[in-house]
């Protein structure tokens, strides 16, 4: 359950990665990339070399749908319903990448963050990143 704090925070965090969704997004699927390399299984049609085309384009797409999850915390799952659908039937991604996608972005939000991501920021971000993989991996049952 996200309190109404962690809501505050995760929403002034992402105000500041605003300018730099791209950079963002592509890094933490570079990092994901070479730190988990199971996780490329899904993109053997993409160039999956470090800061690519395609990593950079997938990557702010993945950023753009984590900023409509932080204007919808309150109603997550029909916020991200669609992609729930798409992961869980058409892609069928195994819902333990959505923890290494979370952890690789985590690592990714405090490099960019550096003092601003703190202890209290990192937990409310973890929880959230929970919540939305919850929704993105619900319709498997
Ligand atoms: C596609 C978001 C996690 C694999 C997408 C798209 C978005 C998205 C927005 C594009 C949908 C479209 O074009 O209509 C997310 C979010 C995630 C997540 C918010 C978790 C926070 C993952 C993970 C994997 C994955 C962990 C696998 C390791 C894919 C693949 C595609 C895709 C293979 C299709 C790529 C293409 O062919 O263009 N995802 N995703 N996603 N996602 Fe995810």
């Amino acid at each position: 359950m996200l309190t109404a704090e962690d809501k505050k925070l995760i929403s002034q965090v992402w105000d500041k990665v605003q300018g730099c969704q791209e950079d963002v997004g592509a890094e933490t699927l570079t990092r994901m990339f070479v730190t988990y390399p199971q996780a490329k299984t899904y993109f053997p049609h993409f160039d999956l070399s470090p800061g690519s085309d395609q990593i950079r384009g997938h990557g702010k797409k993945v950023v753009a749908a984590l900023g409509t999850a932080v204007k919808s915390l309150d109603n997550l799952s029909q916020a991200l319903s669609e992609l729930s659908n798409l992961h869980a039937y058409n892609l069928r991604v195994d819902p333990v990448n959505f923890k290494l996608l979370a952890q690789c972005l985590q690592v990714v939000l405090a490099t960019h963050l550096t003092k601003d991501y703190t202890p209290e920021v990192h937990a409310a971000f973890d929880k959230f990143l929970s919540a939305v993989a919850a929704v993105l991996a619900e319709k498997y049952r």
